[in-house]
């Protein structure tokens, strides 16, 4: 009994944490308007499960894609305007060569080393923002999570109580830095925060806000559809200086 009291503390201790070291707030952000619509992308992350439908879905709609990644070998797709660059985004040149001449730049970073306390998403953001407003690239649209920030809990009892706790802490402790680094950039940005990810056929967003998801099932959405949403915010500004939550 002890015990279990314990961990329900230590869950919302943390969910306090990570509420109020995410981002809560909007920020106003000015438009630079550059008359010509935004062709050219760069996806970083481009061979994970997110990357990978937005790869797919930016060249179908006729995007030129300049796809980021440490093994080329993990990309089946070939097409005339897709462009493979290897690279690893905590080596700054590296991201600063991709980035130049592009028209925005997507991530779907993440990793898999939850145990470990890492500055992977946060660092490999803070180059990317870098190399952006070296090279004058304005639009940023990056993935997160549900369950920072404002969003704490909106991923539901499960992930709330358990996964994020006793799995996901360190990770999604790095996921509030990065969501501050973007925040505090110059950029034009939009955070895309999903639900739990699954690897469903799309279906569409049903919901997408600040105050989407569930306090105590779990939410879920395609990566599918998470993709559409956040190529939707290379040509919309409505959703700009947000952290924006997606779910079914
Ligand atoms: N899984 C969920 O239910 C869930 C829910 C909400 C949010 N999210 C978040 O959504 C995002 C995308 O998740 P996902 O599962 O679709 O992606 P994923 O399959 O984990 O793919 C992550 C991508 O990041 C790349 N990457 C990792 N470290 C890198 C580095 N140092 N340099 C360059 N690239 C690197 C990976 O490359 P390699 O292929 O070389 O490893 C891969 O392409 C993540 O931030 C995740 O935390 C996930």
């Amino acid at each position: 009994m002890t015990l279990l009291l314990l961990l329900v503390v230590y869950a919302l201790a943390l969910a306090i944490g990570l509420a109020r070291r995410g981002l809560t707030s909007v920020t106003k952000i000015s438009v630079a308007p550059t008359g010509r619509p935004l062709t050219r992308i760069l996806i970083i992350g481009a061979s994970g499960g997110t990357g990978r439908q937005l790869l797919v879905r930016a060249l179908e709609q006729g995007y030129v894609v300049r796809a980021f990644v440490r093994d080329p070998g993990k990309l089946s797709v070939e097409h005339p305007h897709l462009t493979v660059v290897r690279g690893d985004v905590l080596d700054y040149s590296a991201v600063e060569q991709a980035v130049r001449g592009q028209d925005a730049v997507i991530s779907a970073l993440g990793h898999k080393r939850f145990f470990v306390l890492t500055r992977i998403l946060s660092e490999g953001t803070r180059n990317m923002l870098r190399a952006m407003e070296t090279h004058g690239v304005r639009r940023f649209i990056c993935e997160t999570s549900l369950g920072i920030g404002d969003s704490v809990g909106r991923m539901g009892l499960y992930y709330s109580l358990l996964v994020i706790p006793f799995i996901l802490p360190l990770y999604f402790w790095d996921k509030t830095r990065q969501e501050r680094l973007i925040a505090a950039s110059k950029l034009e940005w939009v955070i895309v925060r999903p639900a739990v990810l699954t690897n469903a056929v799309g279906r569409g967003v049903s919901h997408h806000g600040r105050k989407i998801g569930s306090f105590l099932w779990t939410a879920r959405i395609a990566r599918a559809d998470v993709a559409d949403f956040m190529l939707k915010q290379l040509a919309s500004d409505s959703n700009l200086g947000t952290a924006v939550g997606v779910c079914r």
